[in-house]
């Protein structure tokens, strides 16, 4: 454990740990992955105002997402088949965000079910939905999300259609996978992480199978992901839904100004500034770069979340200082739980609120609620 002090640590352990084609899955972007490349390098590009002499005792990273209590304002992002990068992934995940205190958002596409996860959890959690055809189906997801207690719905607008990633295709993934000569290869190349997928039962898509029509087994999946999908999502449709949901709302994946007014019109409770970690608009701009932007048109309106990229405490406090009420993480904590069960999703969230309370004290601050674009340098040509 101590020869990790970084999340790249944990994605090199992680890369040693889990399948190639569940990590080819993660840690890739569509096509040509300009956007999934500049998400990062982009924040690269904003420095910080070294301030000294500040009094530094009683720093504090807490805050509200939502109006709800969190240790940082850092929630984990949903992430599909997370049960395929560790057993049980989605219940350790949400466990380790608990005892830190932070939000956990569970995937439509997740491995472990809602029931699942507030069972092993008992508390309540964020749910993510994407926006499927099925109105029934999308009737009682939502009604099994308010019975486990769910404190908020995350609507996810950018995947009408889907990008392509070169690597799954290569990989020949799909979900479930299917059992090829090569893809068994694949799998049988990481005999820890074989074992124990082998100890769990839950490797079922419990949103789903059992529950969409037709979809009475995991093989029935993949030919109903495909035509799942309502690409005649409108926002109409969005407004539809927020009402079938009659609670808290996210809307994830705005990049627009225009849509952030839409988004704001229609009086939901967040947005979610995200190009899906890179992985469906190649060369669309980074989500940092698209933030300020935003916040600047929307920001006393509605709260302002942020997510892709997101590699640091530094990129937080970046996020943050632009106007983010808070940022979601993907791959940071999926490298966590990849290299190490729950104990490594922990070690994620430990080092990235480490870096965010240092580099925040380094800035000369003491509350993370008080930060402004003030400590930043942001070249005129950013935005
Ligand atoms: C995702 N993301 C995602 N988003 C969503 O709304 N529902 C989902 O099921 C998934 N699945 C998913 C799988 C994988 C492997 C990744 C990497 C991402 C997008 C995710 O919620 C988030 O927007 C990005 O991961 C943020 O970018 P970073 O932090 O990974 O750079």
């Amino acid at each position: 454990m101590s020869a990790i002090t970084c999340i790249d640590d944990l994605k090199r352990l992680y890369k040693r740990r889990v399948p190639k084609m569940f990590y080819d899955y993660a840690e890739t972007g569509s096509w040509t992955e300009q956007t999934f490349r500049e998400n990062t390098s982009d924040f690269d590009k904003i420095y910080f105002r070294q301030r000294v002499a500040v009094d530094m005792t009683n720093r504090t990273t807490a805050g509200q997402m939502i109006g709800q209590d969190v240790a940082m304002p850092v929630a984990l992002a949903p992430v599909g088949l997370t049960g395929m990068q560790h057993a049980d992934g989605e219940i350790l995940a949400a466990r380790a965000a608990k005892k830190f205190g932070v939000p956990f958002t569970l995937s439509t596409l997740s491995i472990c079910s809602i029931e699942d996860v507030a069972k092993a959890t008992k508390a309540p959690f964020w749910f993510q939905v994407y926006t499927l055809k099925d109105d029934d189906f999308m009737e009682r997801l939502m009604g099994r999300a308010r019975d486990a207690g769910c404190s908020a719905v995350v609507i996810t607008l950018d995947l009408q259609v889907q990008g392509q990633r070169h690597k799954d295709l290569k990989n020949g993934l799909s979900a479930p996978p299917k059992l090829t000569p090569a893809s068994i290869a694949n799998m049988a190349t990481k005999v820890g992480w074989g074992l124990k997928m082998l100890q769990t039962r839950r490797r079922t898509f419990g949103n789903v199978v059992g529950h969409a029509k037709g979809v009475t087994d995991p093989s029935s999946l993949s030919s109903w992901t495909a035509e799942a999908f309502d690409h005649a999502l409108d926002w109409n449709r969005v407004a539809e839904l927020m009402k079938m949901w009659g609670g808290k709302v996210i809307l994830k994946g705005i990049m627009d100004t225009e849509d952030a007014r839409r988004a704001a019109d229609l009086g939901a409770d967040a947005i979610v500034v995200s190009n899906h970690g890179g992985r469906q608009l190649d060369g669309a701009l980074s989500s940092i770069r698209a933030l300020p932007a935003i916040v600047d048109a929307v920001g006393d309106r509605i709260e302002v979340m942020f997510d892709s990229g997101i590699r640091t405490g530094q990129d937080i406090l970046k996020a943050r200082a632009l106007g983010a009420s808070g940022v979601m993480i993907g791959r940071s904590w999926v490298y966590g739980l990849g290299a190490m069960g729950q104990a490594g999703v922990t070690k994620s969230l430990e080092i990235l609120h480490k870096e965010l309370d240092t580099t925040m004290a380094l800035c000369g601050h003491r509350d993370l609620r008080e930060v402004g674009r003030d400590i930043l340098l942001v070249p005129e040509d950013f935005e």
